[in-house]
């Protein structure tokens, strides 16, 4: 693991720009399965049932709203991804995925975008998951969204990272005796 709390060189490749994106579709699968509760995930069945739920959709629906973080100084080992979304109440492939995604559905109006975002465990705590949040971000802002948003649980550790990067619009709500907690960030229309 690395003691660098430096970010390292990175650049941010959109999915659907890649032109060989095979290779690098493995890296995204672990650095996924490596962020799963493991009991959730012993068996390649349970693996493969993860990946479609919360990868799947997003590289074959959405694949320029995903977003790499890739270590230049590494040959473009991936290091962090942005599973992102600009229009989540249209995103009809998502609602019975999760059972929170209908509970929130009145806040998608003001905070149309969602995304998960995941970084390899050796690279953590570097400012790569910054660098990911922040440029989706920016793509929001560049398609004239008024907001974005994404979905955790009270408590995680990383609430304040969300936090920090602006997602300071908390809405707790409850669900089959799960607690979930929407984040959003309002963005400055023109
Ligand atoms: C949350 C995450 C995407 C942040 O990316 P990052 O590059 O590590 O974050 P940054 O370096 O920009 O910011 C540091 C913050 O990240 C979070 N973070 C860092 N290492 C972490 C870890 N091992 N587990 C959980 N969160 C962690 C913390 O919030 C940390 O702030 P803190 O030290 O004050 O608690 C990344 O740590 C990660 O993949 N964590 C595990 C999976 C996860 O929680 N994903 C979000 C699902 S909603």
């Amino acid at each position: 693991m690395s003691t660098d709390s430096e970010p390292p060189p990175l650049r941010i490749r959109v999915y659907s720009d890649l032109e060989a994106p095979a290779p690098l579709r493995r890296q995204i699968e672990e650095i996924l399965l490596a962020s799963a509760n493991p009991r959730r995930v012993p068996d390649e069945s349970s693996r493969t049932a993860f990946l479609d739920r919360w990868l799947t959709p997003y590289l074959t629906v959405y694949p320029e709203q995903v977003l790499l973080a890739l270590d230049e100084a590494e040959g473009g080992q991936v290091l962090g991804v942005l599973n992102g979304c600009l229009d989540s109440a249209g995103a009809e492939v998502f609602r019975d995925l999760h059972p929170y995604y209908r509970l929130f559905a009145d806040l998608y109006q003001a905070y149309p975008a969602h995304f998960h975002v995941n970084c390899h465990p050796d690279h953590r705590g570097r400012g790569v998951g910054s660098c990911l949040v922040e440029a989706f971000v920016a793509l929001c802002r560049d398609g004239g969204l008024p907001g974005v948003h994404l979905v955790t649980a009270p408590g995680l550790r990383n609430v304040g990272f969300y936090r920090r990067n602006g997602f300071t619009e908390a809405v707790e709500r409850s669900e089959a005796g799960h607690s979930y907690l929407f984040l959003g960030q309002q963005l400055a229309v023109d």
